[in-house]
């Protein structure tokens, strides 16, 4: 399968500067919800920065905030110094569903960024072109999502965040509705897209294992209301492979992280 290896340019990443953030929704009933407790995270321009943490803790209200396409209830965030009150041009978005639109075929869904910043799309169809290719979808440009499988459909959708040549890429758990082999491909064409563009990546997933493989840093969100419980730099040699998984200290990052999910409850030993 081809990779997604040389899908953008070399591009710097971002400097991304998350301040005592918080984030309380209203409930229908009219309580309020406190999704995250004050979350500070700073993150160097390049760096891949991976967030697991249990389901509901907040992990999609994080990258929702960042994305600025929900308001913060308080705190400060800064890309590249300023402060995101409304989606940053500088940012893509990959979520868990490709959200691609039926009725507009993979290239007009790969465009669509392009077209709602008004932004001249024939200078970018190439540059589409060249992504499609890059993901081993050079014949399908013209394609409609129901003709892809979900794997190919999230592949159009990383190529709509890469379009713009962001310096910061949101994934909301990009690979989660994914079976399993597919995957695993992803996961590892990722970290060659990435090493390529060293842009900077806020991944977020449940799994313990992805994090650690993809990341520079695995920060682990405690349950809701979510807090940064750790921060680990994961200190192992890139390119990473499957092999990277057998190493001591792979499993002694995932035994570390493992063990503050026990310590908070959120795995138990049966
Ligand atoms: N729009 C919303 N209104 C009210 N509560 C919400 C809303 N979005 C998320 N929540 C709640 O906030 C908490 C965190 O949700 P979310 O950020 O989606 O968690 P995660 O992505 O880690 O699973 C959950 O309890 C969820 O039910
Ligand atoms: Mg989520």
């Amino acid at each position: 399968m081809n990779a997604l290896v040389g899908a953008t340019r070399k591009l710097k990443g971002v400097d991304v500067a998350i301040t005592n953030l918080t984030k309380i929704y209203q409930t229908r009933d009219g309580n309020d919800l406190r999704a995250l407790d004050p979350v500070s995270i700073a993150i160097t321009p390049g760096q891949f920065v991976a967030i697991v943490g249990p389901s509901g803790c907040g992990k999609s209200t994080l990258l929702s905030l960042v994305a600025g396409i929900s308001p913060r209830t308080s705190g400060t965030i800064l890309i590249d110094g300023q402060e995101v009150r409304r989606p940053h041009p500088k940012v893509g978005v990959v979520f868990q569903t490709d959200l691609l639109l039926y009725w507009r075929t993979v290239i007009d869904n790969i465009l669509l960024p392009i077209e709602i910043k008004g932004w001249d799309r024939t200078r970018y169809t190439a540059r589409a072109d060249d992504l499609l290719a890059q993901v081993g979808l050079g014949g399908f440009a013209q394609k409609f999502p129901s003709e892809l499988s979900g794997g190919m459909r999230q592949r159009v959708a990383i190529c709509r965040a890469l379009v713009q040549e962001p310096g910061l890429l949101l994934m909301d758990e990009p690979f989660g509705a994914l079976d399993a082999l597919t995957r695993e491909q992803m996961i590892s064409d990722l970290q060659t897209m990435w090493l390529s563009v060293k842009n900077t990546v806020m991944f977020i997933t449940h799994s313990i294992e992805e994090a650690v493989f993809l990341a520079d840093r695995v920060l682990v969100m405690s349950p809701r209301p979510g807090r940064i419980d750790i921060d680990l730099h994961i200190q192992i040699e890139r390119p990473r492979s499957w092999k990277s998984r057998l190493e001591s200290k792979f499993v002694e990052y995932m035994t570390q992280i493992h063990e503050i999910f026990e310590a908070r409850g959120v795995l138990t030993n049966s």
